[in-house]
């Protein structure tokens, strides 16, 4: 038996941020950074992981459950178990993972890295998944094995991406459609290169106020509450919760004209919209930081630049840019001084235009 190579990329997320877990819309992109497996089938039910970004290899039976190492190796091990508890029996396999998805910057190195999993076991296996499924198995994984209790975008997106497009995503039906960023503009990422604090657990305590705030209205869903039902009763809601819900109402609703400004062209009204995002995230929801704001900043005095945000689940990481291709050079200039001269890092940046989801790669 011949070993197959499949690779899942990373994401960035234009609008829509912390709204998928609230069954709301989400607009994120998959980008040219990938996580590549090299996946070679066993006669037996052992599962070898191994990474060339780290040291360690992993050996596990996949008839025995073993609990979490806090490692690297969590991530396709809980993949593997989810898509048996799904009832997708599987062989045993070698995978031997590689990644250039900047790790624990918000661009879903991990989502890439079960997904990448998810296909190559599957594939191996003789599964034909249906991608939403799919997705749905490695968004289990993670919230179940991992314990990050994460939304479906990033897994949905590195499944479904699109060259060339977008795709809004309707996290309560899994109903997306793509929608095209013509050739002329480019996503300018900008990595902080800071992280300050343990994401998991902030990300899991604003998922458990926006289910207080659900119940409070009666309603499964935030999505479910009317920006009309939220104004009428705000008041009686607890400060902190009160902020947290106004976020997730609004930011629905943005994402919604964001969808509406794509098609028609509009970028200045999409550039808008990002910008109220960043806002709003960082009062009302109050997952940014001074860094992240800082890189928010500076991109709004470079020349063609439309909007700006940071992206992914906050506290550090990355901001997204939408810009002219013509804008770039002005952007890669201006930026890293405004930033280097608060903060004393060089910040990362990467120019992207949005790729295809999971693959198996043909020789
Ligand atoms: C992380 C999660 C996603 C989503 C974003 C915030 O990336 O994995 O599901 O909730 O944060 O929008």
């Amino acid at each position: 038996m011949s070993a197959r190579t499949f690779r899942a990329p990373g994401r960035v997320n234009l609008i829509g941020e912390h709204t998928d877990y609230n069954g709301g819309f989400v607009m994120p992109a998959a980008i040219q950074f990938y996580t590549t497996v090299t996946a070679l089938p066993r006669a037996d039910r052992k599962l070898v992981l191994s990474s060339a970004q780290f040291p360690d290899r992993y050996e596990f039976s996949l008839d025995e459950r073993t609990p979490g190492r806090n490692a690297w190796c969590d991530y396709p091990l809980g993949t593997a178990y989810s898509l048996e508890q799904a009832g997708y029996k599987l062989t045993g396999a070698e995978l031997a993972f590689t990644s250039d998805v900047p790790i624990g910057a918000g661009l879903s190195s991990s989502a890439a890295l079960e997904v990448s999993t998810a296909l190559a076991l599957a594939t191996l296996s003789g599964h034909h998944i249906p991608t939403q499924q799919l997705a749905e198995i490695c968004q289990h994984a993670e919230s179940e094995h991992v314990g990050m209790k994460c939304g479906i975008m990033d897994q949905f997106i590195s499944i479904h991406g699109k060259d060339d497009h977008a795709v809004l995503l309707d996290c309560r039906s899994l109903e997306y459609k793509a929608a095209p960023i013509p050739g002329h503009l480019r996503l300018v990422i900008a990595n902080s290169k800071v992280k300050h604090e343990l994401t998991g657990s902030a990300y899991n305590h604003r998922r458990r106020d926006c289910e207080s705030a659900a119940a409070f209205f009666g309603k499964p869903l935030l999505r479910d509450v009317t920006p009309q039902e939220f104004a009428a009763r705000e008041g009686e809601l607890e400060p902190q919760i009160r902020r947290r819900a106004r976020h997730v109402i609004g930011e629905i609703a943005r994402t919604e004209q964001a969808g509406m400004a794509l098609e028609a062209g509009d970028y200045g009204r999409f550039g808008e919209l990002m910008y109220a995002s960043h806002e709003s995230l960082k009062t009302d929801y109050e997952v940014s930081c001074e860094e992240l704001d800082k890189l928010v900043e500076a991109a709004r005095t470079v020349e063609g630049v439309y909007g700006s945000r940071m992206t992914g689940a906050g506290f550090g990481g990355c901001t997204i840019s939408l810009m002219e291709e013509s804008a770039v050079p002005g952007f890669l200039k201006q930026v890293p001084p405004l930033y280097t001269a608060t903060f004393g890092i060089q910040p990362d940046l990467y120019v992207c235009r949005p790729v295809n989801g999971a693959h198996e790669v043909l020789a």
